[in-house]
């Protein structure tokens, strides 16, 4: 009996779009998956191969990165921010496009203050820490999961990072974008080792993906 791949997707945003792209590739999760009221992770598909977890978009990495799911779909943030060496991302799937950006408050001046330290709220202390390293600041970084927009007006930190997509967030928070640090669009990721160890069942699912790729 061979074991079930798991597929490991992102809550919020990006699922919305990738519902109609695993709709068009064929698999269709159990009920359970569309409905708010289920406290379920785990689902089954049409395929008795094929199974999804739905989890925050920083853990399909890292559930992927270890091998507890063998595939998943992820931003290119997550991917930077974590820059696990036991994945690797073969495709771009085109979703899930926004940036990774530097903001403030709107009264504040645009530049950076050069050779100086500024306190950032954010989810990406990497990222940050080596976007302010090479723009010559000193960042020290206060690690937030949510909400980031609140941070200044509360004076926790003057400057966040966050994913900005319509920039609604940060104008009904009173905050303007200084600067993009990175592009981002979501990936088909794979475990480095379970794409030697099932070859054939992740190229499958790659192919279909890759596929659609074509087509559209
Ligand atoms: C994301 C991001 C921003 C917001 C930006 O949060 O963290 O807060 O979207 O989108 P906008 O530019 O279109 O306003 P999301 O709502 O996905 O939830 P999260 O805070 O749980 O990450």
């Amino acid at each position: 009996m061979s074991t079930k791949l798991i597929m490991a997707v992102p809550k919020g945003r990006i699922l919305d779009e990738l519902m109609p792209i695993l709709a068009e590739i064929g698999i269709t999760p159990e009920k359970a998956f569309s409905d708010n009221s289920s406290r379920k992770l785990r689902f089954a598909t049409n395929h008795d191969g094929l199974d999804l977890i739905r989890v925050r978009a920083f853990d399909v990495a890292t559930f992927v990165a270890h091998g507890a799911a063998q595939i998943g779909i992820v931003g290119s943030d997550v991917l930077e921010e974590f820059d696990y060496m036991e994945l690797f991302a073969p495709l771009d799937l085109d979703i899930g496009h926004c940036r990774l950006s530097l903001a403030c408050p709107e009264k504040m001046p645009d530049d950076l203050p050069t050779a100086s330290h500024i306190r950032v709220s954010t989810k990406y202390p990497k990222l940050t820490q080596r976007f302010c390293t090479e723009k010559g600041v000193q960042a020290e970084c206060i690690k937030l999961n949510g909400a980031m927009e609140i941070a200044p007006s509360l004076h926790l930190t003057d400057y966040i990072v966050d994913l900005v997509s319509s920039g609604k967030t940060l104008k009904e928070n009173g905050l303007k974008e200084i600067d993009t640090i990175l592009s981002v669009s979501s990936k088909f990721i794979v475990n480095r080792s379970a794409s030697k160890t099932r070859y054939r069942d992740l190229k499958t699912w790659l192919d279909k993906f890759k596929a659609l790729e074509r087509n559209g």
